[in-house]
């Protein structure tokens, strides 16, 4: 058959992310290229008692279609999470959904014609890029540094590009640079997208996992007019497999992205948000959530102590104070497929830069993660990474 696709699918059959994430997926690489948490810290246990008790005493419900906005009771838990960003709201204001991955499908789907302008960071979520572009969206990658999004550039490209729909930003240990946007530049930001009328797509896995400094506001936390939308995910505090993130917008917005989800998927895995919510009520999160930043943390001091004593010292990297990534430019070097094809023959695995980027890369950068390798393996895994650099930089 000779399929017909829409232009929403990919020309290409090649996905170099996924080949890249299967040679590191095998058992003989170490891999520093995924995004997977660290699975011997998933409450199994906790969650075996939480699936018990809804089984026991709410099953039918547990099991039956559900509301596509989100049972009541995961909604009540989302605001407690909300309240430690600074946004006090109540629950008409939030949406349960299938991840953030959804939420990043659904905003795309509601707010983008072809041709119309997101702003990205540069660089930014790889799959954030692969979702918009399905929406036939024209990327506009505004410069980083050290303290996030440089906020002139980001006024420059709001002036160069009145079609702008969507700005979108991870504030907070971004990835996959690992750096956090400063107080200043969120309500810059925040005034601008007021300014140009723009709105924000603001979406934060990872903020609650900091080992250093103090808890900034989310962007959300300053908008008066709705001009943010938020993102948040259980998947980095509790568990990706259960699949649920939440949007929190006005209600009139979240009555639109009801709707948009009814069409995608229905609803939110009922049993899994019973589940959750379930586990709160009986857990301390905060507990639970101070063991995954301190077990990263070690790791992540591992794996910087590891690159300062091996990598040449032209090489440079981010310096995260929570989350799960680091982000490394070795200056000189063009193609950053050849550092992964150079570790890979080292049996280590990094994420070459180029995905990361909407249009215009930045060459010679790598993506590093720690809190998926065992503190054992981390300096071994950057040693061999260092001779994997300076093969190709010529040394
Ligand atoms: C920045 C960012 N947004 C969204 C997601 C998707 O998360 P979820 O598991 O909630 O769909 C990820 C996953 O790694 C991410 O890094």
């Amino acid at each position: 058959m000779n399929y017909k696709f829409s232009d929403r699918v990919p020309q290409s059959d090649t996905d170099p992310v996924g080949v890249i994430l299967k040679v590191a997926g095998d058992p003989k690489v170490m891999s520093f290229a995924g995004g997977l948490p660290a699975p011997e810290l998933f409450p199994v246990e906790q969650i075996k008692a939480a699936a018990n008790k809804v089984l026991t005493e709410k099953g039918p419900a547990a099991l039956q279609y559900g509301s596509s906005q989100g049972i009541p009771e995961l909604r009540q838990v989302i605001l407690g999470r909300l309240a430690i960003e600074g946004i006090k709201t109540d629950i008409d204001h939030v949406i349960v959904t299938t991840g953030s991955q959804q939420s990043i499908d659904l905003t795309g789907k509601m707010f983008l014609n072809e041709g119309d302008t997101v702003i990205v960071e540069d660089p930014t979520y790889l799959t954030a890029v692969d979702v918009f572009k399905s929406y036939g969206a024209h990327f506009v990658g505004v410069a980083m540094d050290e303290d996030g999004m440089r906020i002139d550039a980001l006024e420059e490209a709001l002036k160069n590009n009145p079609n702008t729909r969507l700005i979108y930003t991870i504030p907070t240990f971004q990835n996959p640079t690992g750096r956090t946007m400063t107080l200043a530049r969120r309500t810059k930001l925040v005034e601008l997208a007021e300014k140009y009328d723009v709105l924000i797509l603001e979406d934060n896995p990872y903020g609650a996992i900091r080992w250093e400094g103090k808890n900034l506001p989310s962007l959300k936390s300053f908008d008066k007019n709705d001009h943010v939308i938020y993102m948040g995910t259980l998947s980095k505090i509790l568990s990706p497999g259960l699949r649920l993130g939440w949007v929190v917008a006005d209600p009139n917005l979240i009555k639109k992205y009801t709707m948009m989800k009814q069409s995608a998927d229905l609803h939110t895995d009922s049993l899994a948000q019973y589940i959750a919510a379930e586990y709160f009520a009986a857990n301390n999160i905060d507990e639970h959530v101070a063991g995954i930043t301190d077990l990263y943390h070690k790791r992540e001091q591992i794996m910087i102590n590891a690159i300062d004593k091996y990598f040449p010292k032209e090489v440079k990297h981010s310096n995260p104070e929570g989350g799960m990534f680091l982000w490394v430019s070795v200056p000189g070097v063009q193609d950053s497929q050849k550092l992964f094809d150079a570790a890979l023959k080292r049996n280590v695995a990094i994420v070459p830069g180029d995905p990361f980027f909407g249009n215009e890369t930045i060459p010679g950068t790598f993506r590093m993660n720690y809190s998926n390798t065992p503190e054992a393996k981390i300096e071994a895994g950057v040693k061999l990474l260092s001779e994997a650099i300076e093969e190709v930089m010529g040394k």
